[in-house]
């Protein structure tokens, strides 16, 4: 076998090295390096040469592969990412859902890489740039956002996955290989969604490699590897509380119910409704419409309505809310969100969880429950409808529950 290089991967993970056996079934193949026995000194030694000593023996040193797992919650507005190393997190990002295409390899760019995932006539691979995160916006050209259409979330998936694995921070720390520009990924990639993980598997199978800041890996992502649905995590959060557990995921787009059986191992998902249009960009529409009926002279743009809602802050019983221009419009976001709980598809999510929520507990998860006044006027509808403080459960960190929560199956203790 030809000698390879010795990586700095080897010196990092010396300290295993020294009890891994060769025939260790978790070393990779393509990472056996050899490595020299020390050398006799023959100056210092020079009988060493006569005495027809045995030739210093090459010993194997092998690169332990790394169990890599990422789950990946993508969507219409953040692509939420928790990255699993050797059954420990080593990294945790939120990325905007914001994808260019871009005409050149962008280098040095949050979220930038090539891919490809098709051939041309000639069999040649047909080769994409992208960029995936806030980068997108600022690349000169048009951007899609993941809330613009009702399926992108599903179509973009293939380049929100690669876009989230190119913004891992050690990338290349991650990757196998003795090429210092070729090296290899293997990822367990889970997966929290809504669609059918078939179209999912798909779209990614057909992803063979990409290229980062220069640097070309070969993909290869387990096949059988899960995907659990949107929101699982609180659903795990609520395992405990009783045998039967509903969830309401307020993201951007839906406002999703669930039910959750809990009574084997892990929690089994019952039934679901997406609600779809019950999330925070109608919550927009109505702000927008509020402010509007408050001083229309001053418009205010929807994107910075969406900045103004989620720095808002709710104090003694009043919402806080600021224009750009330092007007107070709490007001108006209070009127938008009990329109909003009133007279649009995330009515039909309270007032299903309305007579369910008396007996059963409810997980409330998603983004939208980590603006303060939305948390507050949600909790307010409830309990109207005569459910019991005691079933609203509002974990920490809701709009990121159902990502942190599948630590519980995927760290190293639970593993
Ligand atoms: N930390 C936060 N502070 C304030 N607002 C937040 C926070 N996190 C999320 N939000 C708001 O909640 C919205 C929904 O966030 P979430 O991450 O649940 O949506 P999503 O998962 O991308 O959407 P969907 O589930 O519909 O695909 C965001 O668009 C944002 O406006
Ligand atoms: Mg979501």
């Amino acid at each position: 076998m030809p000698r390879k290089k010795v990586t700095g991967d080897v010196e990092a993970s010396s300290a295993q090295l020294d009890n891994e056996s060769t025939v260790n079934p978790d070393i990779e193949q393509g990472d056996e390096l050899l490595e020299e026995a020390p050398k006799t000194d023959v100056t210092a030694n020079p009988e060493a040469e006569q005495t027809n000593e045995p030739k210093p023996k090459k010993t194997r040193v092998t690169v332990p592969k790394r169990e890599i797992t990422i789950i990946l919650d993508g969507g219409r507005s953040r692509i939420k990412v928790l990255l699993i190393v050797d059954g420990q997190v080593t990294s945790n990002l939120v990325i905007d859902s914001v994808v260019c295409q871009t005409d050149a390899p962008p280098f040095g760019e949050l979220g930038a890489f090539t891919m490809s995932r098709g051939k041309d006539e000639n069999k040649k691979d047909i080769i994409e740039h992208w960029v995936v995160g806030s980068s997108a916006k600022l690349q000169g050209k048009p951007f899609t956002s993941m809330s613009d259409g009702e399926n992108h979330k599903v179509d973009y998936f293939p380049i929100l996955a690669l876009g989230a694995i190119a913004s891992l921070p050690n990338l290349y720390e991650l990757s196998t290989g003795s090429n210092e520009k070729t090296r290899s990924l293997t990822i367990k990639l889970i997966t929290l969604s809504l669609a059918n993980p078939l179209d999912l598997k798909a779209g990614l199978g057909a992803c063979k490699w990409m290229k980062v800041d220069g640097i070309k890996y070969s993909l290869s992502f387990s096949k059988t590897a899960l995907n659990y649905p949107e929101g699982y995590g609180a659903a795990l959060f609520g395992q405990d509380k009783g045998s039967t557990v509903y969830t309401l995921d307020v993201g951007f787009g839906t406002a999703c119910v669930s039910q959750y059986n809990n009574q084997g191992k892990l929690p089994k998902r019952v039934s679901h409704k997406p609600n779809g249009g019950g999330g925070i960009s109608t919550l927009i529409r109505e702000f927008a419409e509020s402010v509007a009926n408050g001083d229309s002279s001053r418009l205010i743009k929807p994107s910075q309505l969406r900045e103004i809602l989620e720095s808002s802050t709710f104090q003694d019983g009043t919402v806080n809310a600021i224009a750009p221009d330092g007007r107070e419009i709490g007001s108006a976001l209070e009127v938008a969100i009990k329109n909003w709980i009133r007279d649009t598809p995330l009515t039909f999510a309270l007032e299903s969880l309305s007579t369910v929520g008396r007996k059963h507990p409810i997980v409330l998860c998603g983004g939208g429950f980590e603006v303060p006044a939305v948390q507050h006027l949600v909790k307010e509808a409830l309990m109207q409808s005569s459910i019991p403080q005691n079933n609203l459960i509002f974990p920490p960190s809701p709009g990121l529950i159902a990502l942190s929560e599948m630590t519980k199956i995927y760290t190293q203790t639970n593993a």
